[in-house]
């Protein structure tokens, strides 16, 4: 399969150019394309042999659930049955945009979408390409993200070109997405509302709505079971080791440096703050931006992996952020690349 690469604005998408992916969707193909959160591998969710071309190209467990998008609330029907109210009054709040919905399957939505559940996750992107592409083929996407399994997730199309060339039929370039880190994942099916994945949508802005919805603590956990389909810490991963710290800056920094100097190539993922601390040590360094701009620091965060891993290092090290508002996903994503291995400042 060969690999088209087009270039789209993504303020206001060509509409010749989003007729042309909306047919290779329609046709059973495959379309990589921008959303606010991270690129996603689209294909029909009505189509199950389209949906199994998805686990295939990214080589991903087909125990592993997808991702349905829609472009307008019409649409939830043909997705989603048994809808509660509970769904509309977030949808009102937080649609379009980076929050992924829980519920009961339609059997419409062919049940490779959903690894075999009776439940399907469903989202509206706010991401002028992709509800431009959902309205044009209007069906349901299937979209997980555009990245082998395992890999960082892809916040360019040069990132999905690297994990995805001659897999996909085509790649949508809108340039760099918005956020960087995936939606938010809340499961609407259980008695409370619970929090499968931190993302895009943060806590505190959920409970503004849902008073009492929890965060699933098992994303902390290595065991990965057949009720919490695609938690595997191992994920968002570069091919180097990551050790993730946390703790009081000062002594985090010293047990950093302590650590680069008995690696032959440590790489860092540096806050702007941390700017000299690794001067002299022979580190390969990629900033993630200031420590107190969680949006930015989103925004760099799996670039900057998949830079340390070009440059070959062979451990990355990385200071924990603050879990509130966005800090929660992008420490969500840093314990799983660091396969839950936390180093702890004693002192703290
Ligand atoms: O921002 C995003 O959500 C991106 C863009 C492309 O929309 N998509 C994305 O998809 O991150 P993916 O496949 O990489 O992650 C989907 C997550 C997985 O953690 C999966 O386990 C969960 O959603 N999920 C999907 N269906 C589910 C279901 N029926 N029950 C529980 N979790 C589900
Ligand atoms: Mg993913």
């Amino acid at each position: 399969m060969q690999t088209q690469l087009i270039k789209i604005n993504p303020a206001h998408p060509e509409s010749d150019l989003i007729q042309i992916a909306a047919q290779k969707i329609l046709d059973g193909g495959l379309v990589a394309f921008p959303t606010e959160t991270v690129y996603g591998l689209g294909a029909n969710a009505l189509d199950g042999d389209a949906v199994s071309r998805i686990f295939t190209a990214k080589g991903r467990p087909s125990s592993d659930p997808l991702i349905v998008h829609i472009h307008s609330l019409d649409q939830l029907n043909q997705v989603a049955i048994e809808i509660p109210d509970l769904a509309y009054r977030l949808a009102e709040k937080f649609w379009s945009g980076p929050l992924t919905l829980v519920l009961q399957r339609n059997e419409s939505i062919t049940p490779a979408v959903s690894a075999g559940l009776n439940t399907v996750a469903v989202r509206m992107p706010s991401h002028p390409i992709a509800l431009a592409l959902l309205r044009s083929a209007n069906v349901p996407i299937a979209a997980p993200s555009a990245n082998l399994f395992s890999r960082p997730s892809p916040t360019t199309a040069q990132h999905v070109l690297e994990d995805l060339n001659d897999r996909v039929d085509i790649i949508l370039d809108g340039g760099r997405v918005n956020i960087g880190v995936e939606s938010t994942v809340l499961d609407l099916t259980q008695s409370i509302s619970v929090v499968l994945r931190p993302g895009g949508t943060s806590l505190e802005a959920l409970r503004q709505v849902i008073p009492n919805c929890v965060v699933r603590n098992t994303y902390l956990n290595a065991e990965e079971s057949a009720s919490s389909p695609g938690m595997l810490i191992k994920h968002y991963s570069p091919r180097a080791k990551v050790l993730l710290f946390d703790g009081e800056r000062e002594s985090v920094l010293r047990l950093m440096v302590d650590e680069a100097r008995r690696h032959h190539r440590a790489g860092v993922l540096l806050f702007d703050e941390d700017g000299e601390e690794f001067d002299g040590l022979g580190v390969s360094v990629s900033r993630l931006g200031s420590e107190s701009n969680l949006a930015e620091i989103a925004n760099n965060l799996f670039s900057a992996m998949r830079d340390l891993d070009q440059k070959n290092v062979d451990v990355i090290l990385v200071r924990g952020v603050k879990r509130e508002g966005l800090g929660l996903a992008i420490w969500d994503r840093l314990l799983r690349a660091a396969e839950g291995n936390v180093i702890r400042d004693p002192k703290g």
